[in-house]
This record gives C-alpha cells, sequence and structure tokens, in this order.
C-alpha cells in the first residue's frame, strides 16, 4: 500500500470484532470498527482522520436533513487465500461519485483523498473482511452537506466520509419484481443516474406497495412512456431474450451506471455472447415471457451481485422464469467475476486494487 495523505489516526480500544458472528452476516447490519471522514470548508478538503465509528452530531438546521444533498457510493473487498485483501474496482467508484456529486453541487472528492482515505482505513480494518465464499466487505463511501442554513443555495460546508460492513448476500434467494408503470424515478434531465440519496427516497413508497402485494422490488419504467425497462431499484436488469443479453443503455442520463453492469457486459462480450445496450419495451418483455424465450432475467450490482429473477409481475400477470441452471450466462458471469474479485482468476483488466 503507498498512500500519501496525512491522516490522523484514533483507534477504538473497544473492536467490536470479537462480539460479530461472520457465520450470519446480514446486509448492512454490522459495521466495522472504524470510519475515515473528511471535511470541506472554505473550497478545500482537509481534516483528514480515522477514527471509531460512532455517531455524528448534526444541528437541526442541517442542510442534507432538509434538501437532501448528498451522494453515495457502495463497493466490496474481498480476502484472497493468501489473506490479501483485494478492492474492486475502487476508482471507477470515485469517479461515478464525484459524477453524482457534479449534478448534486457537491465538491468532488480528488482521487487520492478517496482512494488514500480508502486504502488506509481498510488496512485498519482488514479483519473485518470476511473470508467466506459469498461474503465481502461493503464500503460505503458518502458526501453530505454540513451548512446549517435553512434557504435554498449549495453547501459551503460538507463531509466526505467511508465507513464499511461484512456482508453476506444481498438477496438471499431469487427476486421477484413488478413492472412499474404509474410512478417514475426518473426523467431525462433528472437526477437519476445520480447515486443521489433522494433518488432512493423517491422510489420508496411505489416499492412498498408492490412489496405489500409480495414483490420483492420494482422494475421501473421511462417516466415519459411507462413504455421502456430502465433499471430495478436496488440494481441494473439484464435480460437474457433468446441468446442476446439486453440491458437499457445509460445514455439517457436515467439510470445508475452500474459498475457491475459494465463488468458483466464486458465479460459478456469476451464470451462471445450477442450483447444489446437497448431499451427493452414491456410489450416485448410480456411476450418473451408468453413464448418462453425469456431465457434468464438477472441483476447486477455492488450490494445485489447477480441477483436471479424468478418472477416479473407485468399488467397484472405474474409470470414465472426458468429455474436457474448450472449452465446459465448469469451463473458463469457470477463465477467470472467472483473469481476475480477473490483473486482466484486472472484480473485481465486491471480491476483489482491489492491494499
Ligand atoms: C449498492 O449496490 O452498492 C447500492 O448502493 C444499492 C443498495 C441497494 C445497497
Amino acid at each position: 500500500m503507498n498512500t500519501t495523505l496525512t491522516i490522523e489516526i484514533n483507534k477504538t480500544n473497544a473492536s467490536k470484532l470479537t462480539q460479530t458472528d461472520f457465520e450470519d452476516l446480514k446486509f448492512g447490519q454490522t459495521i466495522s470498527d472504524h470510519m475515515f471522514v473528511a471535511d470541506y470548508e472554505n473550497g478545500e478538503w482537509g481534516d483528514f482522520r480515522i477514527e471509531p465509528y460512532a455517531p455524528l452530531q448534526l444541528n437541526p438546521a442541517n442542510a442534507t436533513l432538509h434538501y437532501g444533498q448528498s451522494v453515495f457510493e457502495g463497493m466490496k473487498a474481498y480476502k484472497n487465500e493468501a489473506g490479501e485483501t483485494l478492492v474492486f474496482r475502487a476508482d471507477a467508484n470515485q469517479k461515478r461519485l464525484n459524477e453524482s456529486a457534479k449534478r448534486m453541487c457537491i465538491p468532488e472528492v480528488p482521487e487520492h483523498i478517496f482512494m488514500d482515505g480508502l486504502l488506509q482505513l481498510l488496512e485498519i480494518d482488514k479483519d473485518w473482511i470476511p473470508n467466506k465464499p459469498g461474503c465481502s466487505l461493503y464500503i460505503r463511501p458518502f458526501v453530505f452537506a454540513t451548512d446549517d442554513y435553512l434557504g435554498i443555495r449549495p453547501s459551503e460546508k460538507y463531509k466526505f466520509m467511508i465507513f464499511t460492513c461484512p456482508v453476506g448476500n444481498y438477496y438471499s434467494k431469487p427476486v421477484s419484481v413488478k413492472v412499474e408503470c404509474q410512478y417514475t424515478r426518473a426523467t431525462e434531465g433528472g437526477t437519476g443516474f445520480a447515486k443521489a440519496a433522494g433518488n432512493y427516497a423517491g422510489s420508496l413508497y411505489p416499492a412498498l406497495q408492490a412489496q405489500k402485494q409480495g414483490y420483492d422490488q420494482l422494475l421501473w419504467t421511462d417516466g415519459k412512456s411507462h413504455q421502456h425497462i430502465e433499471e430495478s431499484g436496488t440494481m441494473n436488469v439484464m435480460f437474457m431474450v433468446n441468446d442476446t443479453l439486453i440491458t437499457a443503455p445509460t445514455s439517457t442520463g436515467t439510470i445508475l451506471k452500474g459498475i457491475t453492469r459494465d463488468s458483466v457486459l464486458t465479460l459478456a462480450k469476451e464470451m462471445g455472447v450477442k450483447v444489446e445496450e437497448r431499451f427493452l419495451r414491456v410489450t416485448e418483455l410480456e411476450d418473451a415471457l408468453r413464448s418462453g424465450t425469456l431465457a434468464e432475467a438477472f441483476g447486477t450490482g455492488t450490494a445485489a451481485t447477480i441477483a436471479h429473477i424468478a418472477k416479473i409481475h407485468i399488467n397484472g400477470n405474474d409470470y414465472e422464469l426458468p429455474q436457474k441452471d448450472e449452465t446459465a450466462f448469469s451463473n458463469k458471469v457470477l463465477a467470472m467475476l467472483d473469481g476475480i474479485k477473490y483473486g482466484k482468476i486472472e484480473d485481465k483488466h486491471n480491476w483489482i486494487i491489492k491494499v
């Protein structure tokens, strides 16, 4: 590890490590011992520190609480057989954080601050990385406004923080999804591409209605016509229709530029799979479900990894998808991705950073 940022380090003397059950990790419930913090004031980032994970003190007039100026990222670290720490595509997450930040009028986090803060935090909390197939250390970098001011304008002060959680699967079983044609997640010119807190807040009510009807998640459609599939609430989505892998393009600015999405598309092309980045029409999806030409559907995301979709609800009808068998593309690509992440398969794309 070669880091140059001067970070003040204050380690906990009350580690929670020994009280943590690594055999039963639920997503996002267990937080590791430390967090990285940086403050933005007078136009620059400073006061870099790693300190024990602890609650923050916020003024009730904090701008984020009222106007939601907040963006975040999700990425993962793994252990290889030699016990070394491997981080997957952190450079891509750093770039995406700044694309989100720019849209939300939040100052960008320079690469060296993001990477050095991350790598030093991972070094300190490396014992929190699970050593078990399917498990990893989920990393949550985020930036939010810290001005105490009720007027509408971009905040002048911000915090950039990173904390981590040992996690197992986000979805422990195949998911059922409902195609959403009433509510809108994102429209062109909006903030859909950004990993902004408010995008998730706005999706909760429609998703809850679907959950009350027994579905795990929504399949969002475009905000204008509701005729094209965009993404799910927790992941991008892909469909194998006959032998073609179809996923929505990110060019409309309404879809999160998933890093797992990009990785899967890269590997699919290398595997010789025909890939189409285009909108799948709802009617086309329905036809493929009816005729049996939809071979598989799955979500892709850092938290979700590759999540098999078992059921799709469209316009009042439930369609069951084929059981996922070992030859399914999603299984093969998951095995390949895991192989790279855990250091078992050659990392031809320089996706892995060894800490
Ligand atoms: C991620 O995949 O990292 C996300 O932020 C999605 C969320 C469901 C945890």
